[in-house]
């Protein structure tokens, strides 16, 4: 089975077999029968990279429905199920004047992923809608329930990146999200700029997100044109002693601080500055509008992005001397 229709980066890698879980039953009958069967669980494919061929049965969770669990006050408590398309479900809160997730429009990905890396954009993340996600022990297929705080969520992190790694599939992700008096979120510059450039004073929900749907469109590749995962990398996150040093050097180097401690600097900025903006090996390379973001201009070998990854990551430690990690996963 080819995998390229299952990935966002448009890896062609095959899998031995592919099985499309559509519901739960068939979900814990697989996981019962094929105990010794190599697995492979995947979600919306946005978040990888495909450098080898997988001897595994892939397990592809399409499990869909959104349902209204609870309604108090302020806020409504909203579970989607895994399989669910993430800009979709984004929509869908609008059309129904559901706030939270409005700054987090047009990632890509399913419902059921967002949670492992804690996905987040423009001044929000998915830890501060989340109430709960139920989830499948892969080895003896009992359902859990973690809370928030089970799930030690942080910057493009989460328990299952971490010690849950492999060991459960996400079945749905339960949202508190807010009714009425939506709390914005419009500090981030280009949201300001997209806003003010519309006259719009009072935004609503839909306003913020067709902002970001704005900003990413001008920076971010559309997979469907343009085979890539996002960010490639996480902005390293250095010591107030380090960033000093730096600044002495770049004196225009953005930055966030992170506490008074720590600064994040944006990777995109160092790998623009190490020299890698635009450039196109062949059919990969690194987009010209955000230096974060590699891509595939067409039935490139997951191995030679992996290549030009490990090439980004020394060059900048050599200019630098910052070590900057993978965000998508390397398979
Ligand atoms: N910058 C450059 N050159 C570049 C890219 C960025 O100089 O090629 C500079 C920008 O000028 C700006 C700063 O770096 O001063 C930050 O850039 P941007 O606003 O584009 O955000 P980012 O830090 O590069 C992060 C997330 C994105 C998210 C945006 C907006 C990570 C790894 N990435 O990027 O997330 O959309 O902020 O919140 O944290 C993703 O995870 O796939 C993703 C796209």
């Amino acid at each position: 089975v080819s995998l390229q229709p299952y990935n966002t980066f448009g890896i062609h890698a095959r899998a031995t077999s592919y099985c499309n879980i559509t519901n739960e039953t068939t979900l814990i009958d697989v996981l019962k029968n094929e105990k010794d069967q190599a697995l492979f669980v995947l979600g919306g494919g946005s978040n990888m990279l495909l450098t080898k061929d997988i001897n595994a049965l892939v397990l592809h969770i399409n499990l869909k429905g959104i349902e209204i669990i609870k309604d108090i006050d302020d806020s409504v408590f909203v579970k989607a199920m895994a399989g669910e398309n993430w800009h979709q479900f984004v929509l869908w809160c609008l059309e129904h004047n559901y706030g939270g997730i409005e700054n987090l429009s047009l990632i890509p990905g399913n419902v059921g992923t967002s949670p492992i890396q804690n996905i987040g954009a423009y001044g929000t993340e998915l830890k501060d809608v989340f109430e709960n996600c139920e989830a499948i022990n892969i080895s003896n297929q009992e359902k859990r329930i973690f809370k928030k705080e089970d799930c030690k969520f942080g910057y493009r992190e989460s328990i299952f990146k971490q010690d849950l790694k492999g060991k459960y599939i996400i079945t749905s992700v339960t949202f508190r999200l807010s009714k009425n008096n939506h709390k914005l979120h419009t500090n981030y510059g280009a949201i300001q700029e997209h806003l003010s450039a519309l006259g719009i004073k009072n935004p609503t929900i839909k306003d913020v997100s067709n902002a970001v749907i704005a900003i990413r469109q001008s920076k971010l590749p559309d997979p469907k044109d343009i085979g890539n995962s996002g960010s490639f990398f996480k902005n390293p996150v250095i010591s107030i002693s380090q960033f000093e040093q730096l600044q002495t050097n770049f004196p225009e180097v953005p930055f966030y601080k992170v506490s008074d401690t720590l600064v994040k600097v944006p990777a995109g900025w160092l790998i623009e500055q190490a020299g890698f903006k635009g450039k196109r090996f062949k059919n990969y390379g690194v987009h010209n509008k955000q230096a974060l973001v590699l891509v595939n201009y067409g039935d490139a070998k997951g191995s030679d992005i992996k290549k030009l990854a490990k090439l980004i990551q020394n060059t900048v430690e050599r200019l630098f001397n910052i070590s900057i990690e993978t965000e998508v996963n390397i398979i």
